[in-house]
Order: C-alpha cells, then sequence, then structure tokens
C-alpha cells in the first residue's frame, strides 16, 4: 500500500475520505470543485449531518460513468483530538473504505491539525496499515483488503516532517503485523523450534544479532524450570537469545526484554477445559512483541541497548510431562513447589530473566507475557496490566502508551500477598490461590529480578481481539511492539 501527500486531487475520484469537526460551516474543501463542493453542503444540510465524533456516513454518486465514494468521518470538537482519536478516526475511515472496495483513496481534512506533522504522517500510515491487516493464508478465497494507495490532501509546500512520520508509522505498523502473523500462526506450525527459526529470519532481516540455545545447553545453564516446563512436548524448549545495540558507548544501559513463549498451552496435568484451550496458540504474545519491537527498534535505528530472550516451549501432556507436586530448581537455585502445571509461563520467565541478568549482565528487566486468565478478567481485552518496582520508568511506560495508543492499567505489587505463595516444601510454590492472580503472579517473577528496575505486563487479556474494532481485526493484535517501540524510543 502507497501512502503519500499530495496537493491535488487526480482527474478521476475513486473514494474521498472527508474528515471534519462538528457543527458549522463545511471548510477545507479547496481541493474539491464546486459541483462537488454543493453536493457534499447538500448531504450534509439533508441528513442533518453533524460529524459528532465517530460518525460515519457513505454515499456514492456517478460522474461520467465512473462511481466516487464519499465518505464522512465525523471529529466532534477539534480541541479534543488528540494522536490517538485521530488513529481512530482514520481506522473508521479506513473500514468505510474497505467496505465500499475502495482503491484509490484521497484523505480531507476539514481543519488544520494540530498534531504537527510527524505525529500526523505517523498515525496516518500506522493505522491504515494496521486496519488493513487480515491473516488469511489458509482461506482458499482470501478477502484481501482492496485499498492500493492513500494520499492525504494537504496544501503545505513542506512534506519532511509528514513523510518522516509516514515511515515511523510504516515501520511501527509493518512491525505489528509481523507479530500478528506470529500469534495467529497456530501451534502445529509454530512451535519452539520454528519459532526460533523465525526470530532467525527476523534477525537476518533486520540487522540485530541472534543465537538460539537447544535443550542441551539449556540443560547446562541449569534452567530447570524451563525444561520441567517443556517435558511433556516432542519438540524441546530453546532459548533465543536476540541482540541490538544502538549506542556503543558503555556506560549506556542494558535493557532486557522478556517475552513468554509457550507456542501451546494445553496446561499439562492441571488440564484446561477444552473452551479455555482454544486460544492457546497465542500463548507467545510475549515472543511475538519482542520479536516485533527488536525488528522495528533495529529498523528505526534507535541509539538504546537492547537484549531481548524468549524462552520458549510447549506445555503439554506425556509419560514425561511434570506433575502438580513436582519441586523443580531454577537456573537461580531457588526451588518451586509445583501446585498447578497451568502455571507455567512464570517458570520459563523466571529462568530466562535470571539467564538475561547473571550472563548478559542486563540493567534493567522487562518481561511481557500472557500470564494470567486473572489479568484478562481484570481489563479485558482493551488493557493490559502493568505491576513493576520502579515507578520512574513505569511512567516512562505511561508516557509510551500515551504515544502509541496501546492501553495499560497498573495495579499495585502488594507486598503482604507474598504470603500467598509460600510453599512448606520449597521456596515457593508457583500459584497464589483463587485471589488477586495477577498480582500474585508479579510476586513471583519480582523474586528473580535481583532488585534491578523491573517492569511486568500481562498481556493475556489483550493479545487477542474477538471482535474488529478500529485498527484491530479478529485474532492477534500485535499488542506490545508499538508500546514497547515506543518506550525504547522515549528511552533514547
Ligand atoms: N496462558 C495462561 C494465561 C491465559 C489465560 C492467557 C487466558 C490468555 C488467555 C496461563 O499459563 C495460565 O494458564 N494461567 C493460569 C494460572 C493459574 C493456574 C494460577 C490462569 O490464569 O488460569
Ligand atoms: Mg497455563
Ligand atoms: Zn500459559
Amino acid at each position: 500500500m502507497k501512502i503519500d501527500v499530495t496537493r491535488k486531487l487526480p482527474e478521476h475520484l475513486d473514494t474521498l475520505i472527508l474528515i471534519h469537526e462538528e457543527n458549522g460551516k463545511l471548510k477545507g474543501l479547496e481541493f474539491l470543485d464546486q459541483d462537488t463542493i454543493q453536493m457534499l453542503e447538500n448531504f450534509v444540510k439533508e441528513d442533518d449531518y453533524s460529524f459528532g465524533y465517530g460518525k460515519i456516513s457513505t454515499f456514492a454518486c456517478i460522474k461520467g460513468k465512473k462511481r466516487e465514494t464519499f465518505i464522512l468521518v465525523g471529529a466532534g470538537a477539534k480541541s479534543k483530538l488528540d494522536s490517538n482519536k485521530m488513529r481512530d478516526l482514520f481506522a473508521m475511515g479506513w473500514r468505510a473504505a474497505m467496505a465500499a472496495k475502495a482503491k484509490q483513496v484521497q484523505v480531507m481534512l476539514g481543519f488544520s491539525s494540530a498534531l504537527g506533522d510527524v505525529n500526523l504522517g505517523h498515525v496516518l500510515a500506522e493505522s491504515a496499515l494496521l486496519s488493513a491487516y487480515r491473516f488469511d493464508k489458509y482461506l482458499s478465497k482470501p478477502e484481501a483488503s482492496t485499498i492500493e494507495n492513500i494520499h492525504l490532501l494537504l496544501s503545505t509546500k513542506n512534506t519532511r516532517y509528514l513523510n518522516r512520520g509516514i515511515l515511523a508509522g510504516r515501520i511501527f505498523a509493518e512491525s505489528t503485523n509481523m507479530a500478528r502473523d506470529l500469534v495467529n500462526e497456530p501451534a502445529n506450525i509454530i512451535n519452539p523450534e520454528s519459532l526460533a527459526e523465525f526470530a532467525k529470519k527476523t534477525a537476518l532481516q533486520y540487522g540485530f544479532s541472534i543465537e538460539t540455545h537447544s535443550a542441551d545447553k539449556i540443560k547446562r545453564l541449569k534452567m530447570d524450570a524451563l525444561l520441567a516446563v517443556g517435558k511433556g512436548s516432542k519438540v524441546d524448549p530453546r532459548l533465543i537469545i536476540m541482540r541490538y545495540t544502538g549506542n556503543p558507548d558503555k556506560k549506556n544501559q542494558l535493557i532486557a526484554l522478556v517475552g513468554k513463549g509457550l507456542t501451546y498451552d494445553t496446561g499439562g496435568y492441571c488440564i484446561k477445559p477444552a473452551n479455555s484451550m482454544m486460544g492457546m496458540k497465542s500463548d507467545m504474545g510475549g515472543a511475538a512483541a519482542v520479536i516485533g519491537t527488536m525488528a522495528a527498534v533495529a529498523n528505526l535505528k534507535l541509539k538504546v541497548n537492547v537484549v531481548a530472550i524468549i524462552a520458549a516451549a510447549e506445555n503439554m501432556i506425556s509419560g514425561e510431562a511434570y506433575r502438580p507436586g513436582d519441586i523443580i530448581t531454577s537456573m537461580s537455585g531457588k526451588t518451586i513447589e509445583v501446585v498447578n502445571t497451568d502455571a507455567e509461563g512464570r517458570l520459563t520467565l523466571v529462568d530466562a530473566i535470571h539467564y538475561v541478568l547473571e550472563k548478559e549482565k542486563a540493567d534493567k528487566v522487562l518481561d511481557i507475557a500472557t500470564l494470567t486468565g486473572a489479568a484478562a478478567a481484570a481489563l479485558g481485552q482493551d488493557y493490559s496490566v502493568v505491576i513493576g518496582n520502579n515507578e520512574p520508568w513505569i511512567e516512562q511506560l505511561k508516557e509510551a502508551s500515551r504515544d502509541s495508543g496501546e492501553l495499560i492499567w497498573q495495579m499495585p505489587l502488594h507486598e503482604p500477598y507474598k504470603e500467598l505463595i509460600k510453599s512448606e516444601m520449597a521456596d515457593m510454590k508457583n500459584v497464589g490461590g483463587p485471589l488477586a492472580g495477577a498480582i500474585t503472579a508479579a510476586l513471583f517473577i519480582r523474586e528473580y529480578v535481583q532488585n534491578k528496575p523491573w517492569i511486568h505486563i500481562d498481556i493475556a487479556g489483550s493479545t487477542m481481539k474477538d471482535k474488529p474494532k478500529g485498527i484491530y481485526g479478529v485474532g492477534a493484535t500485535g499488542v506490545g511492539v508499538r508500546l514497547l517501540t515506543s518506550l525504547l524510543r522515549n528511552m533514547e
């Protein structure tokens, strides 16, 4: 899809999207001829159309034997428009355009945007590529988006900043769509081995380095928590380590991203009921988020140093699988009583975190994981849960959330609940009971971060969508990629 800025309408109009503020006279129509302006004015008057925020109207007319489609998108009060609202408005426009089978789309703003050109270009391109995304490779008759070109009509001569934004927005969206593909791909295709292969291909394509370890090496590293989780599967666990050095200055901090990479989660012997198991190909949503982020960061050439790690495994059942009651020794030496084999994510994460602190000497750790049904129950599909031990860093993440539009909500790292994961048999148990599941999971992980600044993002709710909405279709959201890339950009 081509996306650019132009100062002129084409001879034959295919589809025009007009995003306009509420009330008052139609403005900013100087690109259009008198007839078209008259027609738009009549339409607005006849329909009493007010351009309230999020209101959409599509109509078509025939001009010289050709159909012209007009899509009106209400922007509400201009003073309330920020880049997140703009992204959503664009997305509504693209969805209406795709429904009308538009190919050549012109976009006009009936007001001068207060966003700044870089931001405007960014949300324009990002929303277009995210909204047009479909996972249709397994359909005999795929219904791809019809949009071929998008032209933003603006009278400005200096398009440098707009184009810079368009380029960045494209990178953000393409990396997100890559993560979406990876999550949507079923578990008969993506297992720990093929996930590692995918990461290798991505590293080669985007220019960051990668190392993968198979079971032998993982055994030598004594990552027995990871090994225990993967024992029931035919495909052994893999450890995937990706590195990007954008700022060779040694004084610069090394930031670790840890992504949960369960390529499938049956629950193990504490097996999930059929309904809950259905979505569990997405249990590597955190891994997809960190791979996507690495691609974006390398593509944007951010001046940061990042190491991303995935302890990939498949939680299955067999004569070799781990059992409830097993006591395992994690890489750190801390012992864990497994009271539920379905609380497997935290076992893989703590070995990965210990590795990245000990072997890679990371200064800060951020983990992102489809970790608890409790997070999904608390906040639904629109928000990710955030818990951490360092308020200034969390503040930076909140800023990244405002920039990217990926919603987060902080929960407390409530110390007294540590009681809930105490074990009689081992240093800790892997489940804290039915209450505050997202928090007790975070408290478990916290025991392994060695007091380093740490952020935990639980994306169990936000990694998949049941219904299409705005920039999201049904299935994987690619959540985390834009949030983490924005965070790292703010940390440059
Ligand atoms: N992968 C699941 C969490 C999950 C739930 C992700 C729903 C996406 C959607 C995780 O491994 C899990 O099974 N968690 C258990 C933990 C419990 C046994 C303490 C859960 O939340 O039920
Ligand atoms: Mg589980
Ligand atoms: Zn899981």
